[in-house]
C-alpha cells in the first residue's frame, strides 16, 4: 500500500520541526556525483533516517540525507544518496523521497545518475540529457490504490522530462564544450549488471543508456505535477561493448574524473529550471 497525503503531511511536519526552508528546485545526486554539495551554501541537512516512512540507503556510495541550502541564491534541496530498488524496497518505497521534496515546495526536479552507455556513439565521460525513458523492467511506483489528492490515476507520460528545458540544458552543454547527447534512458532493476544479450535487446528497444534508478522517480514526479529533467553521466560502456568487466569502483572513478564537467552542467541546469515558470 502506498502512502496517503496524511502520511506525507506528517513527514513534512517532521522536517518543519527542524527547518522552515522552502526549496524550489530538487536535485537527486547519482552514484559518485554527491560532491556537488560542496557548491551549495548549506542551511541544514537532515538524514533520511530522521523522517518517518523513508527507507535508508544501504549503499556506502550513497550518504542518505537531504541537504537544504542555496545554490547561487536559488533555494534547493539536494538528495545526497538515493535509495535503490535493488536494495529490497518496492518502487513505491524508493520514490517517497521525491514526493516529500514535492510536498516541501519543489516545483522542478533534476534527476542525475551514472549509467552504462548502450549507444555505440557514447563513451565514458559523456553526458546524456534524458529525452525519454523505457521502464518496462520495473514495477510501477503508482501500482496500488491511488490518492487522487496527490495525482491522477492514469498520468500522461508523453513528456516526462520537459522537452523545452532539456533543449536548453543540452544547448548549454554544447556551449560549454561538455560532451553531451540527448537520448533514451532505460531503468534496469539490478543489482547484477546486464548480460551482453540483454544490452543488445535494450539497444534494439531504443535505449541509449542503462542504469538502476531514475525512471520510476520521474514517474512519481510527473504524477505529482513536478516538472522534471534528467542528466545521465556515462560511466562505462555497457556489457559486451568493451573488454573491461563492469564494476561499481569503475563507476565512481569515472565520475570523479568528470566532476568538473558535471558541476558545470548541473549548475547551469539548476539555473535554467529555476528561471522556468
Ligand atoms: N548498467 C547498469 N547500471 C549502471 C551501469 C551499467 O552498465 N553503469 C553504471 N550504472
Amino acid at each position: 500500500m502506498g502512502l496517503k497525503l496524511e502520511d506525507y503531511k506528517l513527514m513534512v511536519s517532521e522536517v518543519r520541526k527542524v527547518t522552515d526552508f522552502v526549496p524550489k528546485v530538487g536535485v537527486v545526486l547519482g552514484t559518485g556525483l554527491g560532491n556537488f554539495v560542496n557548491n551549495v551554501k548549506v542551511v541544514v541537512s537532515i538524514p533520511y533516517s530522521e523522517i518517518s516512512n523513508l527507507p535508508r540507503s544501504t549503499n556506502p556510495a550513497h550518504q542518505g540525507k537531504f541537504i537544504f541550502g542555496y545554490f547561487d541564491d536559488i533555494p534547493v534541496v539536494l538528495m545526497q544518496g538515493r535509495v535503490h530498488y535493488y536494495e529490497g524496497f518496492s518502487s513505491e518505497e524508493v520514490t517517497r523521497h521525491i514526493r516529500l521534496m514535492g510536498f516541501l515546495g519543489i516545483e522542478h526536479l533534476i534527476l542525475t545518475n551514472a549509467a552504462g552507455g548502450v549507444n555505440f556513439d557514447y563513451k565514458p565521460g559523456d553526458f546524456m540529457i534524458i529525452n525519454d525513458h523505457i521502464d518496462c523492467f520495473m514495477p510501477s511506483p503508482l501500482r496500488g490504490e491511488n490518492d487522487d489528492r496527490i495525482g491522477t490515476r492514469f498520468p500522461d507520460m508523453s513528456d516526462p522530462y520537459s522537452s523545452s528545458l532539456n533543449e536548453k540544458v543540452y544547448e548549454k552543454g554544447l556551449e560549454l564544450n561538455i560532451p553531451v547527447h540527448k537520448g533514451v534512458f532505460m531503468q534496469y532493476p539490478g543489482p547484477q549488471f546486464e548480460t551482453k544479450a540483454l544490452i543488445k535487446t535494450m539497444r534494439n528497444m531504443g535505449a541509449d543508456a542503462v542504469g538502476m534508478s531514475t525512471a520510476i522517480e520521474a514517474i512519481v514526479a510527473n504524477h505529482q505535477g513536478i516538472k522534471t529533467i534528467g542528466i545521465t553521466f556515462i560511466s562505462n560502456l555497457a556489457c559486451g561493448m568493451s573488454k573491461n568487466k563492469i564494476s561499481d569502483e569503475e563507476v565512481i572513478i569515472e565520475a570523479k574524473k568528470s566532476e568538473i564537467n558535471f558541476t558545470k552542467l548541473l549548475s547551469e541546469a539548476i539555473k535554467i529550471v529555476y528561471l522556468d515558470k
